[in-house]
């Protein structure tokens, strides 16, 4: 049993544009030394992505359910798994929409890969919330994608099970 086409890839190209947020969010400064291009700006347009694509994703969801974990699981592995991928979609959502609102307060212009976004009228109080709001949700989203890949590989790894091939764009139904 394998999740469906569609969910797998837009599982590792959602994997992939979420790292890049973070590495943009967490080293933007740094890595501005050797780049050409805004880290931030670069970020703020992945982030409207992940939040579009999660719309889409979890619409998908509704109707292509995940397969069922095998009946040996334990227990409070599938709770574990269950909470931390409730999480990370919490977040795919709440970070954007968190960013949205902080960049809405401030002075930058607000765009999509170049182009406008409207901008709608948030007070500084709000704008400070929510900058705070990302910023611990940022690292929160950094921490649950380490600890769902370290798991993701203790699976593959070292109980050489099968769980990964679940995730596999080519082997699924
Ligand atoms: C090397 C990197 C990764 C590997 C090997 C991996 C592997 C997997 C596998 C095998 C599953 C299915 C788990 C199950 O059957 O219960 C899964 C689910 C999931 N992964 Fe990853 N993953 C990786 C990176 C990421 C990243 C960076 C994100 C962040 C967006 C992510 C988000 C999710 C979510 C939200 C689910 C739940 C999908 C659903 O049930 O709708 N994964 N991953
Ligand atoms: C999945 C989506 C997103 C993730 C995972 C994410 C994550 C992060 C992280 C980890 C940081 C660094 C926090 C720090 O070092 O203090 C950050 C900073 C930032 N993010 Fe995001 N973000 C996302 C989406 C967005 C969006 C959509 C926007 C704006 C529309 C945005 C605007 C910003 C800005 C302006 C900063 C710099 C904050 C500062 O000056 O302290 N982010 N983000």
């Amino acid at each position: 049993m394998t999740y469906s086409h569609v969910a797998a890839l837009l599982h590792w190209l959602m994997a992939l544009l979420v790292i890049a947020i973070l590495v943009l969010g967490l080293f933007g400064d740094a890595l501005e030394s050797i780049i050409s291009f805004s880290a931030i700006t670069l970020h703020k347009s992945l982030g409207m992505t992940v939040f579009l694509l999660t719309l889409f994703r979890l619409f998908w969801r509704i109707g292509h359910r995940p397969p069922p974990l095998p009946e040996t699981t334990p227990k409070w592995q599938v709770g574990a798994s269950h909470a931390v991928h409730l999480l990370i979609y919490a977040l795919m959502l709440g970070l954007p929409l968190s960013g949205y609102i902080f960049g809405a307060a401030g002075p930058y212009p607000m765009q999509f890969f170049g182009l406008d976004v409207p901008k709608l009228a948030i007070g500084e109080a709000m704008g400070e919330t929510a900058h705070s709001l990302h910023e611990i949700g940022g690292f929160t989203m950094a921490g649950l994608v380490v600890l769902h890949m370290s798991a993701a590989f203790y699976h593959h790894f070292v109980q050489k099970d099968e769980l990964i091939n679940r995730m596999r764009p080519w082997r699924a139904a």
